[in-house]
Order: C-alpha cells, then sequence, then structure tokens
C-alpha cells in the first residue's frame, strides 16, 4: 500500500509500505475514504511544527471505513462509516483527571507524534474510533474533527443563547467556531482582512462581518452591542493584533479564547482584565466534543456548506501541497480522496 511521508521541509515521499494488519486485540484497522488537510500539516510540511517527530505519516482529519479489528472490539462491524478522534492520553494525569486530556502530560497526537492517515490503511485503538450514519456524505464526514476544534472553543467561551460572539478570522477554523456559536444560540459577529473570506462568513451564517483592514473594529463592536462589548471573543485567526483586539472590544464579565500557537509576544495591560473580570481562556484540539458534533451532523443541524473547496487523488498528495502554496486564498479545505 502507500502511504505519504514528510522527512523534512518540503519532502514529502509517497512510498510503498506494508499494509499493517491488527495485531493488538483492541486495535481496528480503518482505511480512510477522506483525509482533510490542515494548516497544521501544511506547517508539518514546512518543518515547521516543533512537536512533530520526523519522519512522520501526516493526517488527524479522518473519515473511512472499517475493515477489520481484533477480538477485543464489540462495537464495530466491518463496512462501518468511522471517524477518528487524533488523541491519546494517559487518564492519570493532572490534566487528564480534571477533564482536560487534550492537554494530557503524555498527549500524543495522530499524525503529528503517531503516524496518521495520509496512507491506504491504518490500525488504531477502538477507542479512537467512532461510528458515524453510513447516509451520512464523506465531505461532511471529513469535516468532522475540524469542526470539534470550533465546538471545543466555543465550549471553551461558555457560548451560550443570545451572547454577542466576535469570531477573528474567516478560515476554517473561524467558520467552525461561527457555526458551533451559532448552533449554541449566539449573536455572531466575524472580523477578517480579506473581502472574500467574509463574504462565504456572511453565507455561512454570520449576523455581521466585519474588515478590519478598512473599518475599525472597536467602533463595529460599539455600535453592534449598543455599546456594551461582545460577550465573548474567539481568537481563530492568531495574530498579534486580534489577540491585542480582543481585551479591547469584549465586554465586562466576558471571556477571550485563544486558540493561537504563536511564541510571539503580545502587549497586554491587567486593567482590562481586572476592570471587566475577564476570563482568559486557551483552547487546544477537543475534548468530548465527537459525539456532539457527529450528532450535529448527523442531523443536518450542522452543515460544512462549501467549506470544501478542493479534492486531490491521494498519489496526487505532492501536488495539493504545490496548489495550497501557491494558492493561500484560495483554498478553503482541501481533502485527499483514497
Ligand atoms: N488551538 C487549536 O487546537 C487549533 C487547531 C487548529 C488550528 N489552530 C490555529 O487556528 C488558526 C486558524 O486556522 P485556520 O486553518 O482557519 O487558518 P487560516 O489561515 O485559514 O485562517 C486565518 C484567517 O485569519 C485572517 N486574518 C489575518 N489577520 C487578521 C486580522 N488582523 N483580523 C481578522 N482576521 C485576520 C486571515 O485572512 C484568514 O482568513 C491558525 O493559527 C491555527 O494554527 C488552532
Ligand atoms: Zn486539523
Ligand atoms: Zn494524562
Amino acid at each position: 500500500m502507500k502511504a505519504a511521508k514528510v522527512y523534512g521541509a518540503k519532502d514529502l515521499r509517497l512510498e510503498e509500505v506494508e499494509t499493517p494488519r491488527i495485531t493488538k486485540p483492541a486495535d481496528v484497522l480503518v482505511k480512510p475514504a477522506y483525509t482533510g488537510i490542515c494548516g497544521s500539516d501544511v506547517h508539518l510540511y514546512h518543518g515547521k511544527n516543533p512537536l512533530a517527530v520526523l519522519p512522520r505519516i501526516m493526517g488527524h482529519e479522518v473519515a473511512g471505513v472499517v475493515e477489520d479489528f481484533g477480538g477485543e472490539v464489540k462495537g464495530l462491524s466491518p463496512g462501518d462509516h468511522v471517524v477518528i478522534d487524533p488523541i491519546s492520553f494517559c487518564g492519570k494525569c493532572y490534566a487528564c483527571r480534571h477533564n482536560m486530556p487534550n492537554v494530557c502530560e503524555s498527549l500524543l497526537v495522530f499524525g503529528v507524534q503517531q503516524d496518521g492517515g495520509m496512507r491506504e490503511y491504518f490500525t488504531i485503538p477502538e477507542k479512537q474510533v467512532l461510528k458515524i450514519d453510513k447516509n451520512l456524505p464523506w465531505k461532511e464526514a471529513a469535516l468532522i474533527e475540524p469542526f470539534t476544534i470550533g465546538a471545543n472553543a466555543a465550549a471553551r467561551g461558555n457560548v451560550g443563547i443570545g451572547d454577542t460572539v466576535l469570531v477573528e478570522g474567516a478560515g476554517p477554523i473561524g467558520i467552525a467556531a461561527l457555526k458551533l456559536a451559532k448552533i449554541k444560540g449566539a449573536q455572531v459577529m466575524v472580523s477578517d482582512v480579506v473581502d472574500e473570506k467574509l463574504a462565504f462568513a456572511g453565507k455561512q451564517g454570520a449576523d455581521i462581518t466585519v474588515n478590519t483592514a478598512k473599518t475599525d473594529l472597536e467602533e463595529a463592536v460599539r455600535e453592534w452591542t449598543k455599546g456594551e462589548g461582545v460577550n465573548k471573543v474567539i481568537d481563530a485567526a492568531c495574530t498579534t493584533p486580534t489577540i491585542e483586539a480582543a481585551f479591547k472590544v469584549v465586554s465586562a464579565a466576558g471571556t477571550i479564547v485563544f486558540l493561537s500557537f504563536g511564541e510571539e509576544a503580545a502587549k497586554i495591560a491587567p486593567l482590562p482584565i481586572t476592570k471587566k473580570q475577564l476570563t482568559v481562556a486557551g483552547s487546544r484540539l477537543q475534548t468530548y466534543q465527537f459525539a456532539n458534533v457527529i450528532r450535529l451532523m448527523e442531523s443536518g443541524a450542522l452543515r460544512g456548506g462549501d467549506l470544501v473547496s478542493h479534492i486531490f487523488p491521494f498519489p496526487d498528495i505532492q501536488k495539493a501541497f504545490d496548489f495550497i502554496d501557491a494558492h493561500p486564498g484560495e483554498v478553503k479545505k482541501a481533502l485527499l480522496e483514497f
């Protein structure tokens, strides 16, 4: 079978490797149908993911079919459609004991610290395999993992009915946060610096959009919220200006959710945090979001819309990464098709 391995920056090789077999009783053999290409895969491919150990098979956004499983697997049948929960954790450390296994001290992420789903078959423990309805279109199923990132951000922001929420950035993660915040009953403003991204956010359910390259964000928020400020900010742009702006536009008693993995320092005064008694929350990957996102997708309440903009056959994986590098503004979500 074929597997795509990253050996170094922009050194991606499609190799012939042995097809894995079940050797552990709790393992499942999965054949991907579609694997999404995430911004973090692009970072890894560029040699810019300090957490990844090379060589590495990327891919953590997997929807596929159960081919085989070990004797201890009880909840699956051959041919079942499934998605993969990429995180594996110890269950014993402080974070795990406090319901945050996504920041476990020995966290391993499928496709980052472990070989992932950009190969024709893989084995993975049953507890990371989630069954989905066979009627759910594959292109939707492949978006379940990125939508869990938005769901986690909305959960960390404690987004609820009637909240005003600002989502900064209208990339796939911002769109995921927008959709999950809308489902939770919030009013959502989306900011970006590219008009086309904002037009797309509008089609995906944003109540109002702001191009912060042209319009003053503080003024737009003041007008929209009648001076109160937004109750929640989710920063899915992950830039220094969006981080700093969050503290200015959030309301008293509000919450700011950060998704950035950036190491650049932002300049933040303690005054707004204390004066407005803010909650500042990090959101990394997801915890316990798969079941909800799957249910929302299966019911039709959550849909990818036109988020999938490009599909490449798996053997053309190099073309896919070259295309994303050459057309960063054009690609929303690209999938590899197996
Ligand atoms: N914490 C996590 O678990 C997690 C998971 C996935 C992605 N991420 C991070 O989330 C971020 C977004 O991911 P993505 O795939 O959507 O990326 P993306 O690059 O597709 O989207 C970012 C968007 O932000 C916009 N932007 C840039 N400057 C802006 C500004 N000043 N104001 C408003 N918008 C601005 C861009 O135009 C773009 O549309 C990335 O930084 C990624 O590393 C975090
Ligand atoms: Zn991803
Ligand atoms: Zn742990």
